[in-house]
């Protein structure tokens, strides 16, 4: 114990001249944010607040109607237009269009996703592919449509931003969420890598961790959850879009790697750390300390998932 409490002054000094990338300031205000999967939700949430920050905004969804809907929520709220893009992630062709004629972007956040949660024995393959297509291609077709032009961008100086909205579930592996989760545990893999290559064009990669959240899609995708799923996410709270939408701009702009958005995310990212990117040499150090308590609290929460699927079965066997 006194040792430890002696080595903690070295062990932050080490951490703060280790960790990397070095901290940065992502500024919002008068620069062009870009958003998919725009029209509703967390995307549509975020809007109105770059906006309100003083953002140029482009949102890029599916459906143009909801488009226009979402773009006049947002003329009426604060008096300004966005850009708006109608396009299907799935399609790189339309993408790349759509970035081209919205002009160079400053922060990128790719937030479109779809989630049909199923067993996979029950899943049809066509939704499989659904999720992994919009989910994880998707995001490979919007990050390469815009990377050359960020790349590019005139002042270099100021530091650009790509964020991934990936979910909890691309954190822990749950009942009922095999491709969803695949394709959100894929965008971590895509971020890491990602980062290393973009680090020197002064562009930095966040990753969105949100709960639950309340959203039009989440409430359908609760009607068809598997009754297993619901009792093993039953702890987790539920969050509003636009708490969601502040604290992932926050996170953007404070340029951080990994963005949990609850306490209970902020453990299960530390949980998770890994060899993930960290910029904070005292969340650093938070990392290195809990990394074993973190280890008991998973070990607890898998014991009593099982659990769970363990007496779920054996009801269903005796009824
Ligand atoms: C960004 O990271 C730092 C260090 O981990 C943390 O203190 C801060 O709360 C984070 N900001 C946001 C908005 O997530």
């Amino acid at each position: 114990m006194l040792l430890a409490l002696l080595l903690a002054p070295f062990l932050l000094l080490l951490l703060y001249f280790i960790v990397r990338p070095k901290p940065v300031t992502i500024p919002i205000k008068n620069r062009h944010v870009f958003i998919t999967g725009g029209s509703s939700g967390i995307g549509l949430a975020l809007a109105h607040k770059a906006v309100s920050e003083g953002a140029r905004v482009s949102i890029l969804a599916r459906s143009l109607p909801k488009l226009e809907e979402a773009q006049k929520s947002i003329r009426l709220a604060h008096g300004v237009d966005v850009a708006i893009f109608a396009a299907d992630v799935r399609d790189y062709d339309a993408v790349q269009r759509a970035v081209n004629d919205a002009g160079p972007i400053d922060v990128l956040v790719v937030n479109q996703g779809v989630f049909v949660p199923q067993a996979l024995e029950k899943q049809g393959l066509d939704e499989i592919k659904f999720m992994i297509d919009v989910n994880l291609m998707g995001s490979f077709h919007v990050i390469k449509a815009a990377l050359p032009s960020m790349k590019s961008r005139k002042d270099r100086r100021q530091p650009a931003s790509i964020a991934l909205v990936s979910s909890q579930a691309g954190q822990v592996g749950i009942y009922g969420y095999s491709a969803y989760s695949a394709s959100k545990f894929g965008l971590r893999g895509l971020a890491e890598a990602l980062q290393q290559e973009v680090i020197s064009d002064n562009i930095y990669i966040s990753l969105i961790f949100p709960p639950d959240t309340e959203t039009p899609a989440f409430e359908e995708e609760r009607k068809i959850r598997p009754e297993l799923t619901d009792i093993i996410t039953s702890s987790g709270g539920l969050l509003k879009a636009d708490e969601v939408a502040s604290k992932t701009l926050d996170g953007i702009k404070a340029g951080n790697f990994s963005i949990p958005l609850n306490l209970e995310g902020r453990m299960l990212t530390i949980a998770t750390a890994g060899v993930s990117p960290q910029s904070s040499f005292l969340m650093a150090f938070l990392e290195v300390a809990l990394a074993s308590l973190a280890r008991i609290v998973s070990l607890f929460f898998l014991w009593s998932a099982y659990r769970s699927v363990a007496k779920w079965h054996f009801q269903k066997k005796g009824a």
